[in-house]
């Protein structure tokens, strides 16, 4: 064994005092007492797997002025996420096979930590999907467009979703309709204005087009951000080969941003009231929600600095996503199981990576994680290019330990490993 690592495990369900063994990054076996060649005692810590992040923005290639894969990787890292798997709304948009691979050399060179990649769907590579399947973690598509990706036309979603369904693959959607939003176009002056813009009824819209045009088909797909009681209603009763996502702003944060510093809450699709942050809230609590995703979407602080019409949508969330629900679980507000669950098992599971869960076999992807380390989150302290955050303030608990394959990538508050630690899995 290379190394063992002892404290307060959660595995099969409950936290356990035990000895966590790793070889080869893996864990090879979890016993009361272990000893490896290193061993190394958290005592009273929490010894929980590392979370992973289904949907990121890490801006590489072409916006890296508001993030890189090195950047956004190691904001991912202090956030105790061990894996990121990056939209394809870089330019140029990750829609190619030379695309997709340039970006996997990149993120390879520069990522702290494990990463994925998604390949866009347009309507350019839809006879290309398979070939592409080979290569990317999944698929995203776009169903109303936003910032860079424009809307894959709905009319072709059946048949790229049937090709989708001939390979293992994820398929991720931006569930808001086209339609609705080009009807709806003007000029935005506040958030309301935004919130009348993009209403709840483009997200229903489109959720209930995704809905019927997967039917019968053999398919994994993944509704994400999801924003509205309306879209959550229609997901209560969802065939159970769709899963969906969470943000932590849609689901404790609400439209309620005095003027003057709304442009940092604009996003798509929107945070909306107080009572569709609570459904949210409720339905990740009570298991209706499959998994929470940051989707980190920096932006600078500059470039929020703007007339609200001309500010550009999305929010950064990658490190602050995990550290704030592990103080809610401390508190007792959602139940640990739950939090794992949601920011570890499922995100794993619906990507068919070997991470996500403390088990034998499993990549040692753990964080150490003490419940008496409650900070305020400052953005100053936060590693994202973009320099702010929706959280400030906000109570949270970082982990103080994080391993990626049973290295220790985060001790003292400093990395640990160099650029390009990272691997990149899922294909
Ligand atoms: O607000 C958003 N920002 N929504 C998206 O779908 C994209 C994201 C971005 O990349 O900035
Ligand atoms: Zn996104």
């Amino acid at each position: 064994m290379d190394l063992t690592i002892e404290g307060k495990a959660y595995f099969n369900g409950c936290f356990n005092d035990c000895c966590i063994g790793i070889k080869n990054g893996k864990i090879s076996e979890i016993k009361k007492i272990l000893k490896g060649d290193k061993h190394l005692n958290f005592g009273n810590k929490l010894i929980l797997p590392a979370g992973i992040d289904l949907h990121v923005h890490f801006r590489d290639p072409g916006m890296t002025n508001k993030e890189d894969f090195s950047t956004g990787s190691m904001a991912a890292a202090f956030g105790g996420i061990s894996c990121a798997f990056d939209m394809p709304n870089t330019i140029p948009q990750t829609t190619s096979l030379e695309n997709l691979s340039d970006k996997i050399i990149t993120a390879d060179k520069k990522s702290y930590v494990d990463f994925g990649v998604y390949v866009g769907v347009i309507d350019d590579n839809i006879s290309n999907l398979e070939k592409l399947a080979k290569k990317c973690s999944g698929f995203k598509i776009y169903l109303g467009s936003s910032t860079i990706a424009l809307a894959f036309d709905k009319r072709k979603l059946r048949k790229a979703l049937e090709t989708i369904s001939k390979t293992d693959k994820l398929v991720l959607f931006h569930a808001e309709d086209e339609e609705l939003l080009i009807k709806n176009k003007g000029v935005e002056n506040n958030i309301v204005d935004h919130l009348h813009l993009r209403p709840s009824v483009c997200e229903e819209t489109s959720i209930k087009h995704i809905i019927q045009a997967s039917q019968g088909l053999n398919l994994k797909a993944h509704i994400c951000h999801l924003s509205s009681i309306e879209g959550l209603e229609l997901l209560k009763k969802r065939p159970n080969n769709i899963s969906c996502g969470v943000t932590p702003h849609h689901s404790l944060l609400s439209a309620d941003k005095p003027i003057g510093s709304q442009t940092f809450y604009k996003v798509n699709p929107p945070i909306r009231s107080s009572f569709d942050k609570e459904s949210l809230f409720n339905a990740t609590k009570n298991g209706i929600i499959d998994v929470i995703e940051s989707d980190h979407a920096p932006h600078t602080k500059d470039e929020k600095d703007a007339e609200f019409n001309d500010a550009p949508s999305g929010l950064p969330g990658v490190e602050t996503m995990f550290p704030l629900f592990l103080r809610l679980a401390k508190k007792e507000v959602f139940q640990f199981p739950r939090v794992i669950s949601l920011l570890c098992q499922r995100p794993a599971d619906l990507l068919n990576i070997p991470k996500g869960k403390i088990e034998v076999g499993r990549d040692a992807d753990l964080i150490v994680v003490d419940l008496k380390n409650e900070v305020r989150i400052k953005s100053d302290k936060l590693h994202s290019k973009c320099g702010w955050t929706p959280f400030e303030d906000w109570p949270a608990i970082f982990p103080s330990n994080v391993f990626i394959r049973g290295e220790k990538i985060i001790e003292d508050n400093e990395i640990q490993v160099s650029q390009g630690f990272g691997k990149f899995v899922g294909a």
